[in-house]
């Protein structure tokens, strides 16, 4: 998804710019641009296509100067090419700008200009935005930052944005539904949508509040306005990210080492928050909420993609272990429904980034209907954990890879935390359960280094299938949704057409496709269901499928069977998410280097998803 990068201060503002857009290369993205000003000119590239072809395209002749302003464009509005790329300067040549995120009203604010005789060199949205606020401003006398607030009261959407002024020494920042964090550092500001290309200056952040318009000149107070009125004070935090926390480490991809990172995760994600041996699970927000989520009538849960699969893993959780009725939603489907939905009700939104449009808006609509809002979320300061009435970080660590990893476990690890606490308030749990289950959940980071040892024999099986066009992923109960997660990583990185189902559905519908050219890769680990998959195994061998099956060690029956079985770690049925996902994860990652595919940036994909 784009990112956005501003510098002002005394460094050569162009180096800062590319330092931060390339920390913004994995986020997903189809063209570059760059705006510096010196002597009250904009020195401008802009071009469709990764950073190494845009620095390629620039050449030597450097733009020079202070103040600049940079741009990662995830095509919304208009294809992906050199006039579309960001930064759009304004008709009179004074504004530029770089934006992140979408106006919904583009065309109307586009109409009212055409007529006033506003012409346009782009189809994008971020155009008219510019010239919608540089129209106030002619209009009113305002000054630029008045102007910024009076425009964006007219404009709907969810973004944030840079501007420059060509005849200014200053630089405004504007977040309102996506996140910008303003670096502070001597007589210099780094501003950019996430503090990636700020930690090497500086650890000294302002997280920008929802609404706010800042003013930024190097050596003078910092001006805010908020688009509501509301006076504010900034505030200077430190910043806690380690500064290599964005090195490969030696791994060929970012996602093989997040997923080797799965171990040290998940103690982090647990980590203070419970304790075996005297029985007991804390996550704050449930504590802090205790009497309300007593009284819950029924959980929803929102996400997007891989966070809806674990949403789903948390639908079981809770009802086994907190017997609350639980419901799953799509965030996109949610927000455009009448859900019945009342204060009641507990929403769930679950979101690595914190930056997912779609789950924003579902937030929106169950906070008007009343709802508690629990946010389970990884990026610190997001919009989401703001929004959130309480809530838990995974703590993962940042995610790069663009398929989520380590993002998914550490999810899933809350859950349980949240589905076992709300199990104990609940007398669902008895002392000695809890500690029995949670000494399970202390050896699974173990479990999950005994599964990443079979790395090379995953390699090998991906290797045999890599041709293949077609995937099936067959699971049952908690299992089920881990057959979804696997086929949605494969078809994300590798590009292969994969589908997920719960093993018995196969028999109403997709057991029409199986055949030899089509490998079937099923979830049989030694559960309550196990004689069932067996059966399901057998149903596609007798139709000449292969399959691949995930059982657990010691497994003699389906090793007669399948044509390749990987035996892991048994552990108790609630925690099989947490370790079959793992194979599935090496499978789908190695299928696509086989297969030559950009693994860590693939094509159409984006980190966090800030468009509708
Ligand atoms: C898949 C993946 C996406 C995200 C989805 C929601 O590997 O990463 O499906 O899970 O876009 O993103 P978040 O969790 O940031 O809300």
């Amino acid at each position: 998804m784009s990112g956005i990068v501003g510098y002002i201060g005394k460094k050569d503002a162009y180096a800062v710019l590319i330092h931060g857009l390339n920390r913004f290369e994995f986020r997903g993205y189809d063209s570059i641009g760059t705006a510096v000003l010196a002597a009250n000119e904009f020195q401008i590239h802009k071009h469709a296509g990764r950073l190494a072809a845009y620095k390629e395209a620039v050449g030597e002749n450097l733009p020079k100067g202070n103040i600049g302003i940079g741009h990662s464009r995830w095509a919304t509005h208009g294809i992906a090419n050199d006039i579309n790329a960001h930064p759009h300067v304004s008709n009179s040549g004074r504004l530029a700008i770089v934006h992140k995120g979408i106006v919904e009203n583009h065309a109307s604010l586009k109409e009212q200009l055409l007529k006033e005789g506003f012409e346009f060199k782009s189809e994008t949205d971020t155009e008219v935005l510019i010239n919608w606020i540089e129209h106030i401003r002619n209009a009113n006398g305002y000054n630029l930052l008045e102007s910024i607030q009076i425009a964006l009261n007219q404009v709907v959407g969810a973004y944030s944005l840079i501007i420059l002024d060509r005849d200014e020494e200053a630089m405004y920042a504007v977040r309102k539904g996506a996140q910008l964090v303003i670096g502070v550092g001597e007589d210099e500001y780094i501003v950019a949508t996430d503090s990636t290309p700020i930690n090497a200056y500086t650890d000294q952040v302002i997280n920008m509040e929802e609404e706010d318009v800042y003013r930024l000149v190097p050596g003078k107070e910092v001006q805010v306005l908020n688009l509501k009125n509301i006076e504010k004070t900034p505030v200077i935090e430190k910043l806690e990210e380690a500064l290599d926390i964005i090195e490969k480490d030696g791994f060929a991809h970012f996602m093989l080492k997040e997923i080797y990172e799965q171990p040290k995760a998940i103690v982090d994600s647990y980590r203070g928050r419970l304790n075996a041996t005297e029985a007991w699970v804390r996550l704050g927000g449930i504590t802090e909420y205790r009497n309300k989520l007593n009284k819950a009538s029924r959980i929803i849960f929102g996400a997007c993609g891989t966070s809806w699969h674990a949403a789903l893993v948390g639908e079981y959780l809770i009802e086994e272990m907190a017997r609350i009725p639980v419901e799953v939603e799509y965030a996109s489907e949610f927000r455009y429904r009448n859900p019945i939905i009342g204060s009641e009700d507990v929403f769930v939104a679950i979101s690595q980034s914190g930056e997912t449009a779609d789950t924003i808006a579902a937030i929106e609509l169950a906070k008007e209907k009343q709802a508690l809002i629990y946010g389970i979320c990884n990026t610190v300061g997001s919009t989401i954990s703001r929004m959130s009435h309480a809530g838990s970080y995974i703590h993962a660590g940042q995610e790069i890879g663009i398929a989520s990893t380590k993002a998914f476990t550490t999810q899933v690890v809350i859950l349980t935390l949240m589905a076992l606490q709300l199990a104990d308030y609940r007398g669902h749990i008895s002392k000695s359960q809890l500690s029995t289950i949670l000494s399970e959940l202390e050896r699974i980071p173990d479990k999950i280094k005994e599964i990443l040892k079979l790395d090379d024999r995953i390699k090998a099986i991906a290797k045999e299938y890599h041709e293949a066009n077609n995937f099936l992923f067959l699971g049952r109960g908690a299992n089920y949704p881990i057959a979804l997660e696997g086929a949605l990583k494969l078809k994300e990185i590798s590009y292969i057409h994969a589908e997920g189902y719960p093993a018995a559905e196969m028999k109403h519908g997709p057991i029409a496709l199986i055949d030899e050219d089509m490998p079937t890769v099923v979830l049989a680990t030694n559960d309550s269901a196990y004689d069932k998959i067996v059966s399901n195994i057998q149903e596609v061998k007798a139709r000449k499928g292969r399959v691949i099956a995930i059982v657990n060690e010691g497994d003699t029956v389906i090793k007669d069977i399948a044509d390749h079985t990987i035996e892991i770690p048994a552990t108790l049925e609630i925690f099989a998410p947490l370790l079959t996902v793992v194979p599935l994860q090496l499978l789908a990652y190695h299928i696509a280097v086989w297969r030559g595919a950009d693994v860590d940036s693939p094509r159409n994909l984006t980190k966090s998803v800030t468009v509708e």
